[in-house]
């Protein structure tokens, strides 16, 4: 499903000369397919090429605060467009580095190169990922990591860790089906099961359910990743969910969980058993060895179906052959479901409490079953614009309003946003060009919906300390508050983000 909305600023701000400043490092990548086999089986996934060599999660982006990166993009895709957004990456000067086919760009065609230059400026774990159609789901995403000076746990040895379902087919091979009988819908919720998972891109598929298999199409036993550990040393993990249609709740056998960051906001360490990761969220959390050595298994384990997928934790002085015992009881120890118990570690700045509101903005998501294609924000479907959003802006001309949700607002409003959702269902909401503060959301009930209901529902807002993110879940049959103040510089866009699986082409 894929329902962006749009809001738009109504006034647009000259940029400031934005190329004057700080150090600048220099990618140059070609986005291409291989055939390989991440979890045994054979398939045809997107990568990169960083000049080295193909990789699938891509090359790792890493840069001090305050730096520039360019990145020259080639697309060496033969038949389809690509773009790339820099998730957690405000480009307060730079709205047309966002990446969003068809509203801060027009996608990069085959052969074509794009000169992606931003200011990293917003640090912590990030990522980066396709926003055209659905081709991060077929791997165009890898890890942005921007380093702050003052980061209290820069000392501490790290892994990266992706997590993300796999699926044997592309996603146009999965869905054209679907486009074949619902020409003009471009909403898709398909909730399809994923034959497998994969941490940093590897994963394990049992090839014996393939009626037929030999080395060409699936080698058996394909290794876990392993993230190899001394004793008695404390790590950072930076988790990021690159999903696209599940939630994951992850544990690491025998060990605590220890949150110290979220989508790149300090907070209080929280200690935890297992945490709940929505996709696009980022969680740095500190695992200390302090187990007997040995191997232990990280799980990612879905809510909805209970499917799980692994990766392993290795001491460093156990076997590297075994696999782990399994020991772990999921249904034990304690969960972290949302934000609320994550407290920013930087002083509340906070005045958007709400008196202080200056705009509020309602959106309710319905869908209209069965034909599961059909979902509404506020009774309008997304329709992509020929011409991208952003161009149509600085052209002076009318956004299309009739096809997209757009809410004009002043610079520097203080704006609430209260999200209905009438869908049996969560979804994660992205909010480009902002952290906002997590104020609330409601109950969640499988048998009722529940609306937010001001004079009820407006007391129990946070308003002490809330949390700060970009991406959050909103709850199924519930609602959702979250504020934030729109003083995205000299850009006059931002896209809230719904997207559990994407389409790819928009045909
Ligand atoms: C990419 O864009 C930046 C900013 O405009 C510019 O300084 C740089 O020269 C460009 N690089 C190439 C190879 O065109
Ligand atoms: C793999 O699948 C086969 C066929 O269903 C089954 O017999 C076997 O136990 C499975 N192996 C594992 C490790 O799950
Ligand atoms: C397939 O690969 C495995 C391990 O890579 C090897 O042991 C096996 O002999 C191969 N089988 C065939 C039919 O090539
Ligand atoms: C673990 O590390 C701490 C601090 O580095 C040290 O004081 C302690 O002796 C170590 N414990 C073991 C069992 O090695
Ligand atoms: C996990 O944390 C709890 C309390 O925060 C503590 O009692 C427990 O010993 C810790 N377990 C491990 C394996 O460190
Ligand atoms: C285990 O470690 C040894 C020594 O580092 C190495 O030679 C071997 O390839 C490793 N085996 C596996 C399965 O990773
Ligand atoms: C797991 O936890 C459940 C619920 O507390 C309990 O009933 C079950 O016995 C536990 N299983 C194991 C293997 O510890
Ligand atoms: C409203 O904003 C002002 C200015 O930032 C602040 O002083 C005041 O405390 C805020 N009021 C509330 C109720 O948060
Ligand atoms: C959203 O739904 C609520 C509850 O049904 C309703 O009161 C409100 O008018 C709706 N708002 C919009 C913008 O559709
Ligand atoms: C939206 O408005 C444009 C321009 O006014 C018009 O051409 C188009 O048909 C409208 N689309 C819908 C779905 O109403
Ligand atoms: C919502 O979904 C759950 C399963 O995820 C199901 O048990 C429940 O009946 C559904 N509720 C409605 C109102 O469809």
């Amino acid at each position: 499903m894929e329902i962006p909305i749009l809001v738009l600023l109504s006034m647009l701000i000259a940029c400031n000369s934005w190329l004057t400043v700080g150090a600048r490092h220099q990618y140059q990548w070609t986005v291409q397919y291989a055939k390989t086999n991440p979890d045994g089986y054979f398939r045809t996934v997107i990568g990169i090429d960083d000049g080295t060599k193909w990789q699938f999660p891509g090359p790792v982006v890493r840069v001090a605060k305050g730096e520039w990166v360019t990145v020259l993009l080639h697309n060496g895709l033969p038949t389809e467009a690509t773009s790339i957004h820099w998730h957690g990456q405000h480009q307060r000067e730079t709205p047309w580095m966002d990446g969003v086919q068809q509203i801060t760009q027009y996608p990069i065609l085959p052969t074509k190169i794009f000169n992606y230059t931003f200011h990293a400026d917003i640090s912590g774990t990030h990522w980066y990922h396709s926003h055209t159609g659905g081709q991060y789901t077929d791997g165009l995403f890898g890890a942005l990591i921007v380093d702050d000076p003052n980061d209290p746990y820069r000392d501490l040895p790290e892994n990266i860790v992706f997590i993300n379902e796999w699926y044997h087919q592309t996603v146009i091979d999965t869905f054209d089906i679907f486009t074949e009988y619902q020409p003009t819908g471009h909403f898709y919720n398909p909730l399809v099961d994923f034959v497998s998972g994969l941490f940093n891109g590897k994963g394990r598929y049992n090839c014996s359910l393939l009626t037929s298999f030999d080395n060409n199409t699936c080698i058996p036993d394909s290794p876990y990743e392993r993230f190899v550990v001394e004793y008695n040393q404390t790590y950072r993990f930076r988790f990021i969910s690159a999903g696209s249609q599940f939630t994951y709740i992850l544990s690491v056998d025998q060990h605590n969980l220890t949150v110290v960051a979220i989508d790149g906001n300090y907070v209080q360490p929280h200690t935890t058993q297992q945490l709940v990761i929505e996709i696009g969220q980022r969680y740095d959390v500190l695992v200390h060895m302090n187990q007997p050595p040995d191997n232990y298994w990280i799980r990612a384990v879905t809510e909805r179906t209970l499917n799980e997928f692994n990766a392993i934790l290795q001491y460093s002085t156990a076997s590297n052959n075994s696999e782990p015992k399994y020991s772990w009881n999921l249904t034990t120890g304690t969960i972290l479901l949302d934000s609320k118990p994550l407290i920013p570690t930087n002083v509340n700045t906070f005045s958007l409490r709400p008196p202080n509101f200056t705009k509020t903005v309602f959106l309710n998501i319905t869908c209209h079953e069965p034909v599961i294609d059909k979902c509404f924000v506020n009774e309008k479907q997304l329709r992509l614009p020929s011409i991208p959003t952003l161009l149509t802006m600085f052209q002076n001309q009318v956004a299309p309003y009739n096809t997209t949700n757009i809410f004009d607002l002043a610079y520097g409003d203080n704006v609430l946003v209260i999200i209905n959702n009438f869908i049996n269902g969560s979804h994660p909401m992205h909010l480009h060009g902002h952290d906002f503060y997590v104020l609330a959301a409601g109950p969640t009930s499988q048998t009722s919906i529940i609306n937010f209901n001001e004079e009820r529902d407006a007391g129990s807002f946070n308003k002490e300390n809330p949390p700060r993110r970009d991406t959050i879940s909103l709850p199924r049959q519930s609602w959702l508050a979250i504020g934030f103040v729109a003083d995205n510089g000299c850009c006059s866009l931002m896209l809230y983000d719904i997207s559990a699986f994407k389409k790819r082409n928009n045909k």
